[in-house]
């Protein structure tokens, strides 16, 4: 029997039909209200995307393929197509980093392409339902992903293991039970006993308003912790492996994912702790030879020196704010996707996993 993962909150879905709408947990006020915001429209969206209201690369992909469905809505005759273009533009430049965004929308948009070559008897109402479809898909299809990803995880964990996180990789950066957590949640289902130990992730506080609110909500045992004690944490020899997710993987196996990332990476190198990293295929970018070509999105300089209200250093300080830092492949233990786990990743590898996986590339 497989064990059963129940989590309390939904991430994100599309309520009604064509004319519908999305539904999501308005993940910046986390962890104090629970708010659902309606997003109706591709400008919302966007904003959306952000501001961080929905947030984690998979869960971006979900809301941009669903955003393409907002901005086919209102396209006249013969114009959905032209609709879906412009749409997707709008959307892929929200947030440049996670490539799952631009992952969902290509799909999309491919798919789209062939239903209206394949002649002029398709409908616009027709192509107008091939994009919602084609957004349900990408939902349920990460729902199943990450529920693969939680089986080849889980297998990693002991009983009675400590694993540390970084950021959220769990149910609200996915449509389903995340990636770096889904292996934890899986774990604990199996009756394994596991605990967590979740850096806070400045400056945005991802662990600390996100993560250990979902662990909690879920039962599992989480401790926060703020970035800086990582290290220590480690060489007390409190963590039997670390797990993260990624917003973009290069073909070598170079992986991108939340700033702080690459740090934790190389304590966990120091005192021989595994660092296994989570990812759907849909994270690896077969266009990118390596890490370096990884666009890295900065925020603005306030998201650190007065992020949730308060001033926390002078006025007119100067700033460098990257949102994301790449972690060189010869520091990941394995990469764990839904064809199954990565070891050492390397170009070759990631490469047959692709193939795995039915990616061209
Ligand atoms: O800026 P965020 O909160 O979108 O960053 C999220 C992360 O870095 C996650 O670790 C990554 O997207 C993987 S989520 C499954």
């Amino acid at each position: 029997m497989k064990p059963k993962i129940d989590l309390p909150f939904e991430t994100l879905s599309w309520i009604g039909g064509l004319d519908g709408h999305v539904q999501m947990l308005e993940q910046t006020l986390l962890p104090l209200q629970e708010v659902q915001l309606e997003v109706r429209t591709v400008p919302a969206m966007v904003d959306a995307i952000y501001r961080l209201a929905v947030r984690g690369a998979p869960a971006i992909g979900v809301a941009a393929g669903y955003g393409m469905a907002l901005g086919v809505q209102a396209a006249g005759p013969g114009e959905v197509l032209q609709a879906a273009r412009t749409t997707k533009a709008t959307l892929d430049a929200s947030r440049p980093t996670a490539v799952n965004l631009s992952w969902a929308t290509n799909r999309i948009l491919r798919h789209l392409e062939a239903l209206a070559e394949a002649g002029p008897g398709v409908t616009d109402h027709q192509l107008k339902q091939a994009v919602l479809d084609e957004a349900h898909a990408i939902y349920h299809g990460d729902q199943d992903t990450c529920r693969r990803m939680g089986e080849h995880g889980a297998a990693l964990i002991g009983d009675g293991h400590t694993v540390l996180t970084h950021c959220n990789a769990g149910a609200l950066a996915t449509a389903g039970m995340g990636t770096a957590l889904a292996p934890i949640y899986t774990a604990h289902a199996q009756g394994k006993r596991v605990a967590v130990f979740a850096d806070e992730t400045r400056p945005l506080l991802q662990g600390a308003r996100i993560t250990t609110w979902e662990l909690m909500k879920a039962g599992v045992e989480v401790r926060l912790i703020t970035d800086g004690m990582a290290a220590r944490v480690m060489g007390e020899g409190k963590i039997d492996a670390v797990f993260v997710g990624s917003d973009r993987i290069a073909r070598n196996g170079d992986v991108c994912n939340k700033i702080g990332t690459y740090g934790v990476a190389i304590s966990a190198h120091h005192h021989e702790v595994p660092f296994h990293v989570v990812a759907p295929l849909s994270t690896v970018d077969p266009a990118l030879e390596s890490g370096e070509q990884i666009p890295i999105e900065e925020r603005p300089a306030e998201e650190i020196t007065e992020g949730f209200g308060d001033r926390t250093a002078p006025p007119g300080a100067q700033v460098y704010a990257p949102a994301f830092d790449v972690t060189p492949a010869a520091l990941v233990t394995s990469i764990i996707t839904e064809v199954g786990v990565i070891e050492r990743p390397d170009t070759a590898k990631l490469e047959q996993a692709l193939r795995a996986g039915g990616v061209s590339f």
